[in-house]
């Protein structure tokens, strides 16, 4: 998937979208040779690959560093979209628009934000200049400290009304497609149903058009448990047996052997 057309084309076919978190070349180069659709460098980053408790820890230095690598690793085998950091679009249009100049010229073809309110002018604003928006809706983790906490959102009936309002109000505004993060099932569905543009779901169970996952939760890596993750290798475990078979055959003199070693 290159480009922004197969967004429509996949829910017009009812074919699910699958999206991974990627903050570097390595990973990038794996996600090339696989069959997977998108990559995303989440402001995730922060917590990550740079240890922070919250993504209001991001920065537009990192995640322009990030999308950089990552598109290079990609080689434009797959779309690419770099989230926005905190705050990044919320101080002026034009502090705004440097930033997604920025990500635009690291190699980002889409750009994604938090929350629609306040937003609209500056979402029409880049859709009328050829930027791809991507909207992010539910648990919205740049607002952390607002929610008082990362919880699933949207249990009460207004809340539910308001996101489906959101999720309208971003489809107009053309956003090309939307993240619905840690929402009931049910609302997800709803949503999913009542938009034209597809929604990729991260804790909004399976009837959202397509799928994201951090990476390294994927892989078994991290140490969030989240109820949704799913873990489709044990990383960590993996990891560690090699460290430690790496540590044993360096103590034991069995690495470097003849064969790793230059005559
Ligand atoms: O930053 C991120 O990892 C994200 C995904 C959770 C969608 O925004």
């Amino acid at each position: 998937m290159q480009s922004i057309h197969h967004f429509q084309e996949a829910k017009a076919q009812s074919r699910k979208i699958t999206v991974v978190t990627c903050y570097d070349y390595t990973s990038a180069q794996i996600i090339a040779d696989s069959t997977l659709d998108v990559a995303l460098v989440g402001d995730s980053a922060a917590t990550v690959m740079h240890g922070y408790p919250d993504t209001t820890h991001a920065t537009l230095d990192m995640m322009v560093m990030h999308t950089r690598a990552v598109a290079k690793g990609l080689k434009q085998k797959k779309f690419l979209i770099a989230d926005m950091p905190f705050l990044s679009y919320r101080k002026s249009l034009d502090h705004s628009l440097n930033a997604v100049e920025a990500l635009i010229q690291a190699g980002a073809q889409a750009v994604k934000l938090e929350g629609v309110r306040g937003n609209e002018q500056l979402i029409h604003h880049l859709v009328e200049s050829g930027i791809p928006v991507m909207g992010h809706l539910g648990l919205t983790p740049q607002h952390i400290h607002g929610l008082g906490g990362l919880k699933v959102q949207g249990r009460v009936e207004g809340l539910q009304k308001q996101l489906l309002a959101d999720a309208k109000s971003l489809e107009s505004l053309g956003a090309f497609s939307l993240v619905l993060e840690c929402i009931p099932a049910a609302l997800a569905q709803t949503i999913t149903q009542a938009l034209l543009i597809p929604t990729i779901g991260i804790g909004a169970g399976h009837h959202t058009d397509g799928q994201v996952l951090v990476l390294q939760d994927l892989y078994g890596l991290s140490d969030c448990k989240a109820k949704f993750i799913k873990e489709f290798m044990p990383g960590k475990a993996l990891c560690l047996d090699a460290l430690e078979r790496y540590a044993v055959e360096v103590i034991e003199q069995k690495y470097p052997s003849k064969e790793f070693a230059y005559e």
